[in-house]
C-alpha cells in the first residue's frame, strides 16, 4: 500500500499507470464496511485503486457538523491494511485542504432538479461543495471508473450530471448500501450515536422496509403519512423530510401511476447527528 500526501507526488506515481486502469474511490475517512465494498469492487475492477481521504470543508453547510466529523486517519489506515492485505494494487492519497484548493474558489453548479430537491433544500452549497472537490480530485487522479454509494442517492445522481456536463472521461458506477446486522446503513456519523441511538436509528430501515410493503397497495400519501407516524413514536428520531420519488429524476410523485423506479428518501435527526437513508419502492 503507497500513500501520498501531495498532488506533485501522487501525480509522478500514477505515470506509471497512464495505459492503465485506475478506480477511484473518494471519502471523508472514518471508514467503514460501506467504503470497503466500493474499494473490493474497485480493485477488482482496475488495474490501480486509488482511495483519498479528505474530509472537504466546502461540502459542509453546518459549523458544527465539520468540526464533529470524525477523524482518525491511522486507524483507517490499519483498516484497509488488514481489509487487503497482500494487495500491491492500493494507494491512498491523504491530501491537505491547501493541496486540494491552493486558490481560493467558489464554484456553483446547475444540477438542474438535483440543486432544488431533498439534501440541495435542505444543505444549501453542499453539492457544489462535492462539486468543487470532484472535479480537482478527478482531474488530478484521471481514474478510469470513480466508485460511489447508493447510500448517498442524491450525490450518485448528482456526479453523473457534474461528469456528463463536463464530458469527463470517466465511468461512474453506483454500489448498494451495506447495512448493519440491524439494518441501519453503515455512516462515519454513526460513530456519533451511542449504543441505544444506534438501536433507535435502527428503526429508519425498519419502517422504509413497511413502505415498502405498503407501495401500490396504500396510497402515496397513506405510505408517507404512516411512515411519519411512525417515526414521531421513537423519541429519539426528529425526521427532516421523507419524500417518494421517481429514482431517475428524484422528482417526488403524488401517486404510483407517475413512475416505474420509486425510491423512498429520508433525512432523520438522531440527537445532532443527521443521518440519511433511502430504500427502493419497486422498480
Ligand atoms: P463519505 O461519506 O466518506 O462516503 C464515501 C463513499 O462511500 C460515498 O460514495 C458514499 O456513498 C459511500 N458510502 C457511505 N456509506 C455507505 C454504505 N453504507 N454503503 C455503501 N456505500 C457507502 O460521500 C462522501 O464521503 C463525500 O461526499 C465525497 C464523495 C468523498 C466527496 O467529498
Amino acid at each position: 500500500m503507497l500513500i501520498f500526501k501531495t498532488v506533485v507526488e501522487l501525480q509522478q506515481f500514477l505515470l506509471s499507470y497512464a495505459n492503465k486502469t485506475i478506480g477511484f474511490v473518494p471519502t471523508m475517512g472514518a471508514l467503514h464496511q460501506g467504503h470497503l465494498s466500493l474499494m473490493a469492487k474497485a480493485i477488482e475492477e482496475n488495474d490501480l485503486m486509488v482511495c483519498s481521504i479528505f474530509v472537504n470543508p466546502t461540502q459542509f453547510n453546518n459549523k458544527e457538523d465539520l468540526e464533529k466529523y470524525p477523524r482518525h486517519t491511522d486507524k483507517d489506515l490499519a483498516f484497509i491494511q488488514n481489509a487487503f492485505a497482500d494487495n500491491a494494487k492500493l494507494v491512498i492519497f491523504l491530501p491537505d485542504v491547501k493541496e486540494i484548493y491552493p486558490n481560493k474558489i467558489e464554484k456553483s453548479y446547475d444540477f438542474g432538479n438535483l440543486s432544488l430537491v431533498m439534501e440541495a433544500q435542505h444543505r444549501p452549497g453542499h453539492f457544489d461543495g462535492v462539486g468543487m472537490v470532484l472535479e480537482r480530485f478527478f482531474d488530478v487522479v484521471q481514474p478510469t471508473r470513480a466508485y460511489f454509494g447508493e447510500k448517498d442517492f442524491q450525490q450518485l445522481a448528482v456526479v453523473r450530471n457534474l461528469v456528463k456536463q463536463l464530458k469527463l472521461p470517466v465511468q461512474i458506477i453506483g454500489c448498494p448500501i451495506v447495512r448493519e446486522a440491524n439494518g441501519l446503513a453503515m455512516s462515519s456519523r454513526n460513530e456519533r450515536l451511542t449504543p441505544e441511538q444506534k438501536e433507535q436509528a435502527a428503526n429508519i430501515y425498519k419502517f422504509l422496509q413497511d413502505a415498502k410493503q405498503q407501495a401500490k397497495i396504500l396510497s402515496v400519501e397513506e405510505v408517507k403519512n404512516n411512515f411519519i407516524s411512525a417515526i414521531k413514536n421513537i423519541l429519539a428520531l426528529q425526521l427532516e423530510y421523507l419524500e417518494i420519488a421517481d429514482g431517475n429524476t428524484l422528482t417526488p410523485i403524488t401517486n404510483w401511476e407517475e413512475t416505474t423506479y420509486c425510491v423512498a428518501f429520508v433525512a432523520v435527526f438522531v440527537g445532532n447527528v443527521r443521518l440519511i437513508d433511502n430504500v427502493t419502492l419497486y422498480s
